[in-house]
């Protein structure tokens, strides 16, 4: 285990902000708490026509329609930054103001912050490039480009209303607990075939909307295979996509009313992580700070002493629970050290 010393003073605030359970900005005056769940969302369609409406309308359709404008078929090869025919929207649902549903909703208020994957600040151009090179298999969108601007304009657009600082409640998934033992992907296979096939296919392909190559995406998204998400996606995660999943599939279902038991949710969710899907390298390199590590990120470095199959299938609450005893250790540490890094 690492020795705690040596934590620069901002290191130690991160650190017992995200032990609070909050980001560091939660550590400030609160701004006030905002509720997604049955507030209005922004309307593009209200604003003046101008070149600010263009781009909000833009990066919609950029959102709900990603395999049309920056997808691997397009017709332009320098657009083509998104290595798969998903849409954002693919799970950001409903153009990413769905409650739960990881919305953008109040994005725009929360950026930057820290974020353990790169033990840094991150700006929300950093997370969009996050994701294109994660959730859509692709490259990063250039700083200065249209559809970057597009996005974060978007985002803003989104976020209006919403004070800096917030807590948003509707954003990110639900929180919910995972069952003590390892997922059955084999239980998931039923569940599978009863509960998603239907929509996704039987080995998981989806349903084009169009034909191979003419850059219409999907009706229903893959969830494995060359046109799906890789390794380094939040949603190869299986605390992640359990929660996804639970709370938002089959498509329809809503936070407040899922149809799949927690067994289910968790068992299908291992299920699909458990298939073939593009491979990202370098991803060792993730949560340099080892500490915060999410348990269920299923690539080396291990830290907490179990094997990769647990990291990748649970069970998750020890695991979580020797995190949390190595956080504490942390913390002391790093707490008795702040009073002498604030007097220099
Ligand atoms: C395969 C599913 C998937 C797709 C497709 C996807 N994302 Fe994400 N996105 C996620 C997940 C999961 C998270 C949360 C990850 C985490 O918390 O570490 C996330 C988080 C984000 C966030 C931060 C949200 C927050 O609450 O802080 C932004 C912004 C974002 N994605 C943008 C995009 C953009 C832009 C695209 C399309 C170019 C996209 N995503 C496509 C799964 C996806
Ligand atoms: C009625 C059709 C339908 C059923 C049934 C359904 N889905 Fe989906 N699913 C969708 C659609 C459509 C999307 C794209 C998001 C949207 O439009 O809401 C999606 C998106 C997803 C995504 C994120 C995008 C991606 O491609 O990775 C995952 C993961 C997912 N579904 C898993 C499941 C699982 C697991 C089940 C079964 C428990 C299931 N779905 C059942 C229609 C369905």
């Amino acid at each position: 285990m690492p020795h705690p010393t040596h934590l620069p003073p901002w290191s130690a605030m991160a650190l017992i902000a995200v032990l609070a359970g909050g980001t560091v900005q939660a550590q400030e005056a609160p701004a006030g708490r905002v509720q997604l769940v049955g507030r209005a969302v922004p309307d593009v369609a209200r604003l003046p026509a101008g070149p600010y409406k263009d781009l909000v309308q833009y990066g919609k359709d950029l959102t709900t329609h990603t395999f049309a404008h920056i997808g691997p078929e397009v017709e332009t090869p320098a657009k083509r930054y998104s290595g798969n025919n998903l849409a954002c929207a693919s799970c950001h649902q409903q153009a990413a103001t769905k409650p739960f549903a990881i919305p953008w909703t109040g994005v725009g208020a929360t950026f930057p912050q820290y974020r353990g994957r790169e033990n840094n600040v991150s700006t929300v151009e950093d997370r969009v490039n996050g994701c294109m090179e994660r959730s859509m298999n692709g490259k990063a969108l250039p700083l200065d480009s249209q559809e970057m601007k597009a996005f974060v304009v978007y985002i803003a657009f989104m976020s209006r209303g919403i004070p800096v600082g917030a807590q948003v409640d509707g954003a990110g998934l639900v929180s919910s607990k995972m069952p003590d033992r390892r997922a059955d992907p084999g239980a998931g296979a039923k569940v599978y075939q009863a509960r998603c096939a239907m929509c996704h296919g039987e080995t998981g392909q989806g349903l084009r909307s169009g034909k191979p190559g003419d850059a219409q995406g999907y009706i229903f998204p893959p969830l494995w295979g060359p046109d799906s998400f890789n390794n380094g996606a939040g949603m190869n995660r299986l605390i992640m996509a359990t929660r996804f999943v639970k709370h938002n599939m089959p498509q329809g279902v809503n936070f407040d009313a899922p149809q799949l038991s927690d067994d289910e949710a968790y068992d299908v969710a291992a299920y699909m992580l458990s298939q073939p899907r593009p491979i990202k390298t370098g991803l060792e390199a993730d949560f340099p700070a080892r500490w915060n590590k999410p348990v269920d990120a299923a690539f080396p470095p291990y830290l907490l002493g179990a094997d990769a199959d647990q990291h990748r299938f649970g069970p998750y609450p020890p695991l979580l629970e020797k995190q949390r005893r190595m956080a504490e250790q942390l913390k002391a540490g790093a707490a008795a050290e702040q009073p002498a890094a604030q007097g220099k």
